[in-house]
């Protein structure tokens, strides 16, 4: 008979919690039935919210089954829990703490307030909660929403920041045949209820870092960075300079310029620089991609943050391109958006 393995689950606040593992078994099945506060939503490695660091022992994830997680990710330890064994004991350490994870998502209800076409292949949807319905969240976690008159569910990140509660907005990007974008395009009007549940994801502002933040986002990878800046706006004392470089693939794509140009006025600390990968130049962006707009001069503080969301590709080229200047990659917060449509 094989032992189960002692499984030691550390959160960004100290709070350390062991979970026996029986073998075969999945370490965040093991640990949420033991009540653990861990972030997940998938379960199936798609979201990416269930990512710990392995800091002792041996465990693996499961062979050939695909996830988000990328190559580098798992070479400097990180696992998805939903498709991790312990192979022996084994020590975990989460980047959040262990209030992050304590409430567990919720469902709601909620009506869409506007529909916004921002971008020929991007919408502005605003949502506001049913009267005794509330989802909290930590800027730049994610809802996952129920696509009227369908079982499709699809994931987006908050574009509001808490403090816009019950109103919540979100950037969607506009596929073809898309199951959400199909109903945004066609049929979506003002009032109709959408149901909801959340919030998830363990990418979202960690408190009180004073050190300078850099924000790289992709196309509709913009919306979890738009909550953080209204959060970091609307904190008290002093707040971290923050350098938010944005891409997408043409001028024609780009949205929220506005929006980000009034944010620059509000907060002295935030620079903003904007990039298209083809098109005409403009007085507003240059061309190139949001990666390459990040120097060795913006990432000198080696203790500087990241914060990086967008396509695969993109999220990779960024954390590759920050380690290699220098910063520490536990200090380098990602999410991917993966198309499901
Ligand atoms: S819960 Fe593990 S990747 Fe989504």
């Amino acid at each position: 008979m094989s032992a189960a393995c002692l499984v030691s689950l550390r959160f960004a606040d100290g709070v350390e919690q062991r979970v026996d593992v029986a073998a075969g078994h999945g370490v965040l099945e093991a640990a949420l039935a033991a009540g653990a506060p861990v972030l997940n939503q998938c379960r199936s490695g798609s979201c990416g919210s269930c990512m710990a660091r392995l800091v002792g022992g041996d465990a693996r994830m499961r062979p050939g089954v695909a996830s988000s997680l990328l190559p580098s990710e798992q070479a400097q330890g990180q696992r998805l829990l939903c498709l991790t064994e312990a192979v022996s004991d084994c020590a975990f350490e989460f980047a959040y703490d262990s209030r992050a994870g304590a409430g567990g998502p919720a469902k709601a209800s909620a009506f869409i307030d506007t529909i916004e076409r921002i971008a020929p292949d991007a919408v502005r949807l605003k949502l506001e909660l049913a009267e005794g319905d509330w989802i909290d969240f930590r800027p730049g976690q994610f809802v996952e929403l129920t696509v009227p008159g369908t079982d499709a569910r699809r994931r987006y990140s908050m574009a509001s920041s808490p403090a816009a509660l019950p109103v919540i907005e979100l950037l969607v990007r506009l596929l073809p045949g898309g199951v959400m974008s199909d109903y945004l395009r066609d049929r979506a009007r003002v009032d109709d209820v959408i149901a909801l549940t959340g919030p998830y994801g363990g990418f979202f502002l960690r408190d009180k870092v004073k050190a300078p933040h850099i924000m790289i986002a992709g196309g509709t990878g913009l919306a979890p960075m738009m909550s953080m800046l209204d959060a970091i706006r609307a904190r008290p004392g002093a707040r971290p300079n923050v350098l938010l470089s944005f891409g997408c693939a043409t001028p024609e794509g780009l949205f929220n310029l506005d929006e980000l140009d009034l944010r620059s006025h509000w907060m002295p600390g935030l620079a903003t620089r904007i990039s298209v990968d083809s098109g005409a130049a403009g007085a507003a962006w240059r061309i190139g991609n949001p990666v390459a707009a990040i120097t060795a001069d913006d990432a000198r503080d080696p203790a500087s943050v990241a914060y990086l969301c967008g396509p695969p590709g993109m999220v990779r080229a960024a954390r590759e391109h920050l380690e290699g200047l220098g910063l520490d990659p536990a200090n380098i917060h990602a999410e991917q958006f993966v198309a499901s449509e």
